[in-house]
């Protein structure tokens, strides 16, 4: 038989980073590639007495098929948080998503024909792009200057059906903007007519001081506003929500039918009996303890062992750092070396949505203890400061051979 592939499937490429973490999985392997949350800080105890509550109080209810929307009480729950944070926000916006990896598709089947355009930031997170791709956009990197994309870029991205973008502790470069550049993306965004689709799973991950604002607090209606309880509770339970304005809602929950019907009723209780419970209270200011020591450990690594020429900065919440190599090194070429080393990372290149910049990587210090941090950066400087001396003396003109074959 030979299988013909919709057009669509012909744009769907494994993870590059999946790729990666199947080579971290090595024994003895230090992996800096994950996005994963540290599994010791779930709520172990805390999700297994909300799971006997739930079964005690409404097994049947919990089993059964539920509602597309959502489970109404935690709907209520993410609305109330979220106007406590300036948003404008009414439980009847809320839609539960099996993760906002689901709303990502969502959106993307809702707002984009073949052709349309899509907004990016660069880099970008690669599951968006890869949730997107399938729906056959065009991309638009918009123009950024280092404390964000460029409110004038917004002009440039006129017609877009939306611009996607990150500003809380992004994935992968964990940058966060200002309260001045996100207004004034946001008031740009709406004076060219584009749309926000705002992606915020970290938000809540601070180790400083809060974020300003999400852009949908000034946007309005002009945003769709996703979050997750993956990184705050356990990504485990697949449960996110998005926000949509009232006119987008109905074809977003239409979308999500076809998709799943809905997303466990069963997790959905458990992470509303959590939140509810007030696990959050604790849980938060525990999460951020160990990962703002993590933060700093990697940047004290970073700093001790990285050679000159390699510039990075300190994230203030979130899981990455990304780190630009001198200029002529190429990350992903480095990886092999680093894996049989004992150390996994990301490169940088499958970030961008064009033009890609090889001497870029991603960090993750949210799953490593400090000690085993400081040896991993250490181990991945060596061969960072190698590939420097390599570089410097190999001739002009003269390619170095290849390393390794192209990622994914
Ligand atoms: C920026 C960003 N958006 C969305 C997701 C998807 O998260 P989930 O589907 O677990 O809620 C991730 C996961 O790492 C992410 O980094």
């Amino acid at each position: 038989m030979t299988w013909t592939l919709a057009r669509r499937a012909e744009r769907l490429e494994p993870s590059a980073i999946r790729e990666i973490l199947k080579l971290a999985e090595r024994p003895g392997v230090i992996s800096l590639a994950g996005g994963l949350p540290a599994a010791e800080g779930f709520p172990v105890e805390a999700v297994r007495d909300a799971t006997a509550r739930v079964l005690a109080e409404t097994p049947r209810e919990a089993l059964q098929y539920a509602a597309s929307e959502g489970f109404g009480p935690l709907r209520e729950w993410v609305a109330g948080h979220l106007r406590a944070q300036g948003l404008g926000v009414e439980a009847g916006q809320v839609l539960i998503t099996t993760g906002s990896q689901q709303g990502l598709d969502l959106v993307g089947k809702v707002l984009l024909d073949a052709g349309s355009t899509v907004a990016v930031e660069t880099p970008t997170y690669l599951g968006a792009l890869q949730a997107f791709a399938p729906c056959e956009p065009r991309w638009l990197a918009l123009d950024d200057d280092g404390a964000g994309p460029r409110p004038q870029a917004m002009a440039a991205a006129r017609g877009a059906r939306f611009a996607y973008l990150l500003p809380t502790f992004q994935n992968p470069s964990g940058r966060c903007l200002d309260a001045a550049r996100r207004h004034a993306l946001a008031d740009a965004a709406l004076d060219a007519g584009v749309a926000i689709v705002e992606d915020d799973p970290y938000g809540a991950l601070w180790f400083d001081d809060p974020p300003p604002p999400p852009l949908a607090a000034r946007a309005g209606d002009g945003a769709v506003y996703l979050g997750s309880f993956s990184k705050v509770l356990a990504p485990g339970l697949r449960v996110g929500w998005l926000v949509a304005p009232k006119r987008l809602f109905p074809k977003l929950l239409q979308a999500k039918q076809a998709a799943d019907l809905h997303t466990p009723g069963f997790n959905q209780r458990i992470v509303h009996a959590l939140v509810a419970g007030g696990l959050l209270d604790t849980h938060l200011p525990a999460l951020r303890r160990r990962y703002r020591e993590r933060r700093d450990a990697m940047h004290a690594a970073l700093a001790r062992h990285l050679p000159s020429g390699c510039r990075w900065t300190p994230p203030r919440g979130g899981m990455f750092f990304w780190v630009e190599l001198p200029a002529g090194l190429d990350a992903a070429s480095l990886l092999p070396r680093a894996v049989d080393a004992g150390v996994a990372f990301v490169p940088g290149a499958p970030f961008f949505c064009e033009t890609p910049q090889p001497n870029t990587m991603r960090l993750s210090f949210a799953t490593v203890a400090p000690d085993r941090l400081e040896q991993g950066v250490a181990t991945l400087a060596a061969i960072v400061r190698d590939a420097v001396a390599t570089t410097a003396d190999t001739p002009r003109g003269v390619a170095p051979p290849p390393q390794m074959p192209a990622l994914g």
